[in-house]
């Protein structure tokens, strides 16, 4: 499979092509780095970096991020959003929606959510992930800045992972061109942006918690002690938060260092 190639990319993006401004590497460390590097010079909002390696792939919380040439997809996206911080919270789970309705939008089946940053392919009884969002956000006096990573596996990895991992092509009958599946994502990301951008994640919630693969469903919460809480898991919040049902009441729970899994 060749390069990602611009010109192509571009031509498939239509009325969309003048938004991006992107640039395809062979390799660099984390698209999000590069992309992080290139903010500071002062690169417009837009600006897509696609590699086809990354020796330091990141994920959240310094967790890696690992891929194979040609059988994935990883890209940062540069966003400005006006106003605070604080308006932007959920803004990684209204890139999860985005990623959904793209990979939809090619046919795909079994796709879905898992809260707070990933997105799930449901196969044969299993849960499997397929594509994981990491979001990084910075303020100066133009507002904020959001450099929005994203890894997709067109076929599942076959590196050891702590969790299952899958592919596009197990959710398809026959995997697009990569270019089609960036133009795509990036078609479903501008206008998702829009929206999250005028009205927050209130707006894109309910059509987040359709796509959620544990919706109403027992599950547990667990902290970076290992400590664990379990509940049933009522959806989310205008602002993102968890909702976790428990015998103490309704707790919100906030994305930063906790991981959810199906109890
Ligand atoms: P949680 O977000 O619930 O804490 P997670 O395992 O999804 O758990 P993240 O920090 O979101 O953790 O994602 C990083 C993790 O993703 C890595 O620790 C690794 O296990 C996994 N991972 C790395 N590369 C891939 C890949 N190509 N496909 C699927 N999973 C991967
Ligand atoms: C996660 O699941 O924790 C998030 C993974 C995000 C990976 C992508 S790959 C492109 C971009 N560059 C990085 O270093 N990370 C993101």
């Amino acid at each position: 499979m060749a390069l990602i190639d611009p010109v192509l990319i571009k031509s498939r993006l239509g009325p969309l092509a003048g938004r991006f401004d992107l640039d395809a590497l062979d390799e660099c460390d984390s698209t999000s780095s590069e992309l992080m590097r290139r903010s500071e010079r002062g690169v417009p909002a837009g600006t897509v970096i696609v590699a086809d390696r990354q020796s330091a792939g990141r994920g959240r919380r310094g967790r890696s991020w690992l891929s194979e040439a040609e059988s994935g997809l990883t890209f940062s996206l540069l966003w400005r959003f006006s106003g605070p911080l604080s308006r932007l919270s959920g803004l990684s789970l209204a890139v999860g929606v985005a990623l959904t309705r793209a990979l939809e939008n090619l046919g795909a089946v079994g796709v879905c959510l898992k809260w707070p940053n990933d997105v799930l392919l449901h196969h044969g009884g299993e849960y499997a992930k397929l594509a994981g969002v990491l979001v990084e956000l910075s303020t100066d006096r133009r507002g904020t800045q959001a450099i929005i990573g994203i890894g997709l596996n067109l076929q599942a990895p076959s590196a050891d992972l702590s969790l299952p991992a899958g592919g596009l092509s197990q959710a398809l009958h026959a995997l697009p061109d990569r270019h089609q599946v960036l133009a795509e994502i990036l078609t479903t990301l501008a206008e998702v942006l829009e929206t999250f951008a005028v009205d927050g994640f209130a707006a894109i919630k309910t059509d987040w918690q359709r796509r959620h693969a544990w919706q109403g469903q027992s599950v547990r919460i667990i902290a970076e002690q290992g400590e664990s809480q379990a509940g049933l898991c009522l959806g989310v919040d205008d602002d993102g938060a968890l909702l976790l049902e428990t015998p103490g009441g309704v707790e919100r729970i906030f994305s930063g260092d906790v991981s959810l899994r199906r109890a």
